[in-house]
């Protein structure tokens, strides 16, 4: 049975998280179903574990990826996992495993993936437009597949570095090609007031820059216009310019082998349309209006998908640590905060959330669900109507699996959360929980 099986329609969301029977052995008062990541119990785990813990399915980050090669099998492609979205070292693994290459951002995302695959290094592209002399010369050694340079400064700083070492850095510049993309405006990337890329009118210039650099090679255009983006729309107008620009860019007798078309796919956040057949629509709906653009060039496609990948395939387990109302407002009190998952205060992000243990007549009552931290911003849902659930019950966050404890942080001297990978009825913890004693190792008293 999925947890959404009271609504219908939603019988669909993928076989990662499930409700089961808890079977017959349980006091009157237990529930009646128990939320499963796979074939592992999530109030079992939690005891084992404790909260708050994060909890991802192999199956799900296996299945995602193969849905998103699939959909582009029709043409040369390689998918650069972007890293930024959840960079623990097994998921990093797993996902290397299946074939990914990836995208970074930082001499630590680079690190992580050689950690996770030293043969990955040829299947890494670098974006970001602040990327150090030190952090390019690592990446010039590793031999990574691409650059995707993102100013004249840069290429002037990476022209510099490849004829020190020398070794040769291949380059596809990024473009910004202004185009808006219907996003929260912290994520929208593709404008031109945005800090990204270069303006796609100046890049003929720059690509003969950097044609007369010796240890640059020019091998690719690359773009990317934001990201949890539903409409692929934007994603077709932005190819449609990419596409002239490499035509006018061969014209001009330089070699384009590489389109890297960024990542950007978002998810539904509302399980209701977030399973396997929806996947696979918006899938064939984002793979066309990237392809489309292309069809007669002749180039290997590479895409940077990042929360498309692993966002739905992880949660965020948490206590229900008190209840209160104040003049009738009702709160759970949980015990992860804005520290641990960030995106409700950050965006205004929805997530859905459940009980682990569920019982299908619950009354449900409208609640805002807020961690412990110092803030009116910490808030994991306002307003929500819930099942009713009891102080010590657990609740789960869902579709935390990406930009969550990447993004999360000690504030309040609150340690990190566990992470736990699972698959079948195997557990893995993939990053023990965090200690008091690991935050203040680093600091000195004067
Ligand atoms: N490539 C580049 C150059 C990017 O900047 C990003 C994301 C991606 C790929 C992956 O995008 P995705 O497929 O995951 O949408 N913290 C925000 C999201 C920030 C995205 C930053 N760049 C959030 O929680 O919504």
């Amino acid at each position: 049975m999925t947890f959404r099986s009271q609504i219908p329609g939603a019988a669909e969301r993928p076989p990662g998280f499930l409700y089961h029977s808890a079977g017959r052995e349980g006091a009157r008062r237990r529930a009646q179903c128990v939320l499963h990541c796979e074939g592992v119990n999530l109030q079992a785990l939690a005891k084992r574990y404790g909260t708050p813990l994060y909890v991802y399915s192999a199956k799900m980050i296996r299945e995602r990826y193969a849905a998103f090669d699939a959909a582009f099998r029709g043409d040369r492609h390689t998918i650069c996992y972007s890293v930024k979205a959840n960079s623990n070292l097994s998921i990093l693994k797993l996902l290397a495993k299946a074939g990914s290459g990836f995208d970074v951002v930082s001499g630590g995302e680079l690190e992580r993936v050689l950690i996770a695959d030293r043969k990955a290094a040829k299947k890494i592209v670098f974006s970001g437009v602040g990327k150090t002399r030190e952090e390019l010369s690592a990446a010039i050694k590793a031999g990574i597949l691409l650059f995707n340079v993102e100013s004249e400064s840069e290429l002037e700083a990476l022209a510099e570095c490849a004829s020190r070492l020398p070794i040769n850095a291949s380059i596809a510049l990024r473009v910004n090609p202004d185009v808006a993309a219907k996003t929260h405006p912290y994520i929208s990337t593709g404008l031109h007031q945005h800090k990204f890329g270069v303006p796609i009118r100046e890049a003929s210039a720059l690509y003969a820059k950097a044609a007369s650099a010796p240890y640059l090679k020019v091998r690719g255009v690359s773009v990317h216009i934001g990201s949890q983006i539903t409409d692929v729309t934007p994603f077709g107008e932005a190819m449609a310019r990419v596409a002239e620009l490499v035509r006018q860019l061969r014209n001009e007798g330089h070699r384009i082998d590489y389109v890297d078309a960024g990542g950007g796919l978002g998810i539904s956040y509302d399980s209701e349309n977030a399973g396997t057949a929806q996947l696979s629509k918006a899938l064939a709906a984002y793979a066309d209006a990237v392809i489309t653009p292309l069809r007669g060039l002749d180039v290997q496609l590479l895409l940077e998908p990042g929360r498309s990948i692993v966002g739905p395939a992880g949660i965020l387990v948490t206590s229900v640590v008190y209840r209160k109302s104040n003049n009738g407002k009702r709160f759970l009190v949980v015990d992860a905060a804005m520290n641990d998952l960030i995106r409700p205060s950050l965006y205004g992000a929805y997530h859905e959330i459940v009980p682990v243990g569920s019982m299908p007549d619950a009354i449900r009552e409208t609640v805002d669900v807020v961690g412990p931290i110092c803030e009116t911003g910490d808030f994991f849902a306002r307003d929500r109507s819930l099942p009713t659930v009891s102080e010590g019950d657990l609740v789960a966050i869902l579709d935390a699996g990406a930009y969550a404890t990447v993004l999360a942080s000690n504030y309040n001297t609150r340690p990190r959360p566990a992470e736990v990978l699972v698959s079948g009825k195997s557990v893995k913890l993939i990053r023990r929980r965090e200690k008091i004693s690991d935050l203040l190792r680093s600091e000195m008293q004067s």
